[in-house]
């Protein structure tokens, strides 16, 4: 496959922005309302943000210092000012009010107003926090680090949460947050955005407590199947260990494998394609061990 490969000295540093901002992606937003040291509010979206540590637990999110003058965000301004900061998850529902609070409005406008939304008093800081938004993190910033002097230079916010607000709609029976309820969105490059639905999230079993086998033991008519993709090799690969020749003769009995069997059996090489679709479907369907038993029939 080609590759285009870009030599960092060559690039202009707004092109190395489009670069990476469109390759680390999705990013999740951090909505965050300040105050400056006169208690003018501020609300902005930052999407190079995300959660760092759970014990003790820390945010950071990176306001830029702007590259076409290098001047600093009010947002910065105003942590560097108060220390305070509440960060805010935003749903689908709230995107288009968080992208025109990105506006670059003069330093006392409060884009809560601009953006139509409601503020209400924090409990344990001074910059309010979003009604509307599902989750609302109130921090203290421990420390900004300021990653360099030009135009686009970062400047890492590391906020220790203190309080957290989630509206019951988004949490399951067990108070966990439910990934379908809280419908969050998150920054991909330029205009783009996803939103984390019904139609898009998909679950993955984390990989078994017992070690899974690996692709590399996986026998060689499995490992080089031209049918069967890597992420197909990677779920039966999870398993400790592969069923057993017994068990997979036994599995000739079940309805659909049997009748694949008998409808093939006068052609071999058509019948190993059949088997291997029908592993590939039951891959899919998450029935890694009777994927297994399918594949081992078809053991050479
Ligand atoms: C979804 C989204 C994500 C953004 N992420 C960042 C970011 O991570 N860093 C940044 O400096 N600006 C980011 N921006 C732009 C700022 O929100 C924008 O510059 C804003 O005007 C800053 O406001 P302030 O000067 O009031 O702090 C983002 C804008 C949007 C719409």
């Amino acid at each position: 496959m080609p590759f285009k490969t870009i030599n960092l000295q060559e690039t202009p540093s707004s092109e190395v922005y489009s670069l990476l901002s469109g390759a680390v992606a999705p990013r999740p937003v951090a909505f965050a309302s300040t105050t400056d040291a006169a208690g003018n509010v501020n609300l902005s979206p930052f999407s190079f943000f995300n959660l760092f540590s759970s014990n003790p637990p820390i945010l950071v999110f990176s306001p830029l210092s702007r590259i076409r003058d290098n001047s600093s965000k009010h947002t910065l301004d105003n942590v560097k000012a108060t220390k305070e900061v509440v960060i805010h998850i935003a749903n689908y529902e709230l995107v288009e009010q968080m992208s025109l609070a990105s506006t670059e409005y003069d330093t006392r406008v409060n884009e809560f107003v601009k953006a139509g939304l409601t503020a209400v008093p924090a409990v344990m800081v001074k910059p309010p926090r979003v009604a509307e938004a599902p989750v609302a993190i109130e921090c203290k910033v421990n420390d900004i680090i300021s990653l360099g002097t030009e135009g686009g230079a970062g400047n890492l916010v590391i906020c220790e949460v203190l309080l957290i607000h989630v509206q019951e709609e988004v949490l399951d029976e067990k108070g966990r947050i439910d990934p379908y309820k809280l419908d969050a969105v998150a920054r991909m490059g330029g205009d783009y955005y996803i939103r984390a639905n019904g139609n898009n999230i998909f679950v993955l079993p984390k990989p078994s407590r017992h070690k899974g086998m690996g692709i590399d033991q996986l026998p060689g008519f499995i490992r080089n199947s031209s049918r069967l993709t890597g992420n197909n090799l990677a779920r039966l690969a999870n398993l400790p260990a592969p069923p057993s020749l017994t068990e997979a003769d036994e599995f000739r009995k079940e309805p659909i494998v049997a009748y694949t069997i008998s409808k093939y059996s006068s052609q071999p090489e058509k019948l190993a394609q059949e088997l291997e679709k029908l592993a590939q479907k039951l891959l899919e369907d998450n029935q890694v061990q009777a994927a297994w038993k399918v594949l081992l029939l078809m053991q050479p």
